[in-house]
């Protein structure tokens, strides 16, 4: 049987940014959803930074099969259980902690949780988590620490999110323990809340169309 990990990785299919998204009106989060998926962009992740998160979610699960929701800013098992119970395919943590870990291992639902120090990155792959989220990345020394990285700890692989837009993203994923990378740059909150769908679809048409060299 596949591993969490592998599931996840097929889950992204090689789509090279992951959207970050903040959704403050429930009726935005299906036009929103499809107009990433038109645009290349089918893997989404809805943070629970507003309390309209999981109903968010679970309208994106049950109305647009097309898109591969997954849920972010999880910070306890409880909203863990909430998110997988919402529908969300895949969960992202900012950072790693043994109760976070210990509710993945309950779950068929896989965690994508976040590490930047080497200490953190061995926890998680302790835990049999070998893809993680490296957050905030710009601000933790960028694409150059995460170089680092993969000299002593070759085995474990990033998805690197924080301050990452068009102008650095191809720094990062030309990493070899880059899988891909996340940010909030393709849909920013003023065409989110103008519902500018035709705009957001030409950033996710942009994004989809960097690739790892
Ligand atoms: C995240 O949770 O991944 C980040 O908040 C996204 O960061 P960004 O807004 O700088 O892209």
């Amino acid at each position: 049987m596949a591993s969490k990990t592998d599931r996840l990785l097929a889950l992204l299919d090689g789509q090279p940014v992951i959207p970050v998204l903040k959704i403050g009106d429930v009726a935005q989060a299906v036009p929103l959803a499809r107009a990433l998926a038109r645009g290349g962009l089918k893997a989404i992740e809805i943070t629970l930074r507003t309390v309209e998160a999981l109903e968010c979610i679970r309208r994106v699960a049950a109305e647009v099969p097309e898109a591969v929701v997954g849920a972010g800013t999880i910070l306890s098992p409880r909203q863990f259980e909430q998110a997988a119970a919402a529908g969300s395919k895949f969960i992202v943590s900012p950072g790693t902690t043994r109760e976070l870990l210990a509710a993945a291992s309950d779950s068929e639902v896989p965690l994508l949780p976040g590490a930047i120090t080497p200490g953190e990155i061995m926890t998680a792959r302790e835990a049999g988590l070998d893809f993680l989220k490296f957050f905030p990345a710009e601000q933790a020394g960028g694409a150059a620490f995460l170089k680092a990285l993969a000299s002593p700890i070759p085995d474990v692989r990033f998805c690197p999110t924080g301050g990452i837009g068009p102008k650095n993203a191809s720094d990062y994923l030309a990493l070899p323990n880059v899988v891909c990378v996340g940010g909030s740059w393709v849909a920013p909150d003023d065409l989110v809340q103008g519902e500018r769908w035709d705009e957001i679809e030409a950033l996710a048409r942009q994004a989809s169309t960097l690739r790892k060299q």
